[in-house]
């Protein structure tokens, strides 16, 4: 049975892959070339180093460290000036029932992102408090698919990675979950996450009865 819980942010408690995709997209269109939609979904659950690599390679442009270096800043700088603006409203469906459900229960729960801002972003829709551990960006080395953000947020929780569930919108978050060896579940597009365990297209999709079975299984 599953005794804990690990959530993705970005996708699954807020939808901040617009504001990335804004900020990139300012990048991109500075440097004389277009960012859409489509290209920013490969972007979902990669680091924001990563990224701007990818970013680099659609536009075709070689950057020196120090331009590189400059473009990170800037892009995370405007992400912030979005972010800055965050407040309860940006929530996704139903976040709050299903992290209410566990709470009540006395069930861990804990934050597996890749992004270096999750701790601000909780603070904003004021949800920080119902995590028992946040492991992101500024806590691993290898990124999604690697399971490390997730195991060690089992570690956090004292809880045996095979009795975590991991809730993802990223394809990499998905697999990552697979490799540590936990029960993954897709937030979102059905075709983008079949290698998801389970797939709802939001938490209003998943019932309660979902979770209590898991949990009593
Ligand atoms: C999440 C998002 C990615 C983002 C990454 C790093 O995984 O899905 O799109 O690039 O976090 O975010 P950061 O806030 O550190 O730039
Ligand atoms: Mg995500």
């Amino acid at each position: 049975s599953i005794s804990a819980f690990i959530f993705d942010l970005d996708g699954v408690i807020v939808d901040t892959a617009k504001y990335h995709y804004l900020a990139w997209r300012k990048l991109a269109n500075e440097l004389g070339f277009e960012f859409t939609k489509e290209q920013n979904e490969q972007f979902k659950g990669v680091s924001r180093k990563r990224c701007l690599e990818i970013l680099l390679d659609i536009g075709g442009i070689t950057a020196t460290q120090n331009q590189f270096d400059r473009w990170m800043i800037e892009k995370n700088e405007d992400y912030l000036e979005y972010i800055e603006k965050m407040d309860e409203s940006e929530i996704l469906p139903d976040v709050p029932k299903v992290l209410d459900f566990l709470k009540e229960r006395n069930i861990p729960i804990a934050l597996g992102s890749a992004s270096k801002n999750a701790r601000p972003i909780l603070e904003k829709v004021h949800l920080l408090s119902y995590f028992d551990a946040i492991v992101d960006g500024n806590d691993v080395t290898k990124a999604k698919p690697d399971p490390e953000v997730f195991l060690i947020a089992a570690r956090k929780l004292k809880t045996a990675p095979e009795k975590c569930l991991v809730f993802e919108d990223a394809v990499a978050g998905i697999q990552a979950a697979n490799n540590a060896n936990m029960l993954s579940v897709g937030i979102g597009h059905p075709d983008i996450l079949s290698e998801a365990k389970y797939n709802f297209k939001d938490f209003s999709e998943m019932s309660i009865e979902f979770l209590t079975d898991l949990i009593a299984d």
